[in-house]
């Protein structure tokens, strides 16, 4: 892959994330993303955006998709965002993202897609039914980092491997146009607790949207009922907690839980393990389900009232687009004139 550019850029740190509006949000979305989102507005310059010209790679109902991008903006405002610091908009509404991502196309190359493990595993066995959209996927997603110059983006780790496309690519574009530290290379915030949340049915199962279980993950809209009953059917083990973490290497259950405990409560795997030490899930598992409901049942009832006043949802992302155009607009001007195009 291409070397970074020995220029750095110069510009002001930005972040930038997206969430597709494909299905519910879950406890894995909250903890990897949202949670950082709401945290990081407040330190510099936030775009946070809702993917949906990425949600239809894979087949969306016309009928339904407005509705799907109100309830990813409301689960934003419900966990914290504030239109008022952040840019809040649909990705659909500034086409400036769709434009870089064509110039994109044509600097990224074959073999750096086929070595994207997520389109292996969403096209599964029949890949030559899988739409275009689905294989040129990343790229779109390094359109849409860039288009804002963004140099920091919150994300779970299972984005990791598209972070480092739109670095290749950004660097690539830098190299091939002449123009050293033109775009930054932009890195992941992955740190802390919560960047991987596995099933609650299998440790060593990513928690997804896609999992036909809806034991397997917590919804952000589940009720006070649901989420303390996930929790109490969740899979674990009959041993009682160890001392550190290196005792629960060969248990990714327990670990699991462990982590959403630490996440959930902003604190480390080992402090958490510290307190329960000796305890079994019998002990472990009640506490769990009291601070998964003290955190996420008032966001599930914050994201209903939010959804029963749609003009205003409607009303923030209008604002927000308008804010991200403005923001989009000199970078795609200074990429045409790169590539050579006419600016205007
Ligand atoms: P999406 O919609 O699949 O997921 C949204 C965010 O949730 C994180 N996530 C998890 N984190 C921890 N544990 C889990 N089990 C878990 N499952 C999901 C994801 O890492 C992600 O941060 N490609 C992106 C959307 C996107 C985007 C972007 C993100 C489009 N353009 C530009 C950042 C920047 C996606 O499909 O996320």
């Amino acid at each position: 892959m291409t070397e970074e550019s020995p220029v750095l850029y110069q510009g002001p740190k930005r972040v930038l994330s997206g969430v597709q509006p494909s299905g519910d949000l879950h406890l894995g979305n909250y903890l990897g993303a949202l949670a950082k989102f709401a945290r990081m507005q407040h330190e510099t310059d936030t775009f946070i955006f809702v993917a949906d010209l990425h949600a239809i790679t894979v087949w969306q109902d016309p009928a339904k998709l407005k509705d799907q991008v109100r309830e990813i903006a409301a689960a934003y405002l419900a966990t914290g965002l504030d239109p008022k610091i952040a840019t809040i908009f649909p990705q659909s509404a500034v086409p400036e993202h769709a434009e870089l991502a064509w110039i994109f196309n044509c600097v990224a190359r074959l073999g750096w897609l086929d070595r994207m493990t997520q389109f292996k595993e969403k096209s599964g066995k029949h890949k030559e039914r899988a739409s275009v959209g689905l294989y040129t996927y990343p790229v779109l997603q390094a359109a849409d980092i860039l288009i804002y110059k963004a140099t920091h983006v919150p994300v779970g780790e299972d984005q990791r491997q598209h972070l480092e496309l739109t670095r290749d690519i950004a660097a690539k574009f830098n190299h091939d146009f002449d123009a050293p530290g033109f775009f930054p290379l932009p890195d992941p915030v992955t740190q802390g607790p919560g960047a991987r949340i596995m099933s609650l049915r299998d440790g060593t199962a990513k928690m997804s949207k896609s999992d036909p279980s809806d034991n397997s993950r917590i919804n952000l809209t589940d009720d006070a009922d649901a989420i303390a009953q996930k929790i109490r059917k969740a899979k674990t083990d009959a041993e009682p907690l160890p001392e550190t973490m290196d005792g629960l290497a060969e248990r990714p259950e327990a670990r699991n839980l462990i982590g959403v405990y630490a996440a959930l409560d902003s604190r480390s795997d080992q402090d958490v393990l510290t307190e329960f030490a000796g305890q079994g899930f019998g002990a472990f598992k009640p506490k769990l389900a009291d601070l998964a409901v003290a955190k996420l049942a008032p966001i599930g009832l914050q994201m209903r009232s939010l959804l029963a006043d749609k003009a205003q949802i409607d009303a923030i992302l209008a604002d927000g687009a308008y804010r991200a155009r403005n923001a989009a607009a000199p970078t795609l001007a200074e990429v045409k004139a790169k590539v050579g195009y006419w600016a205007g």
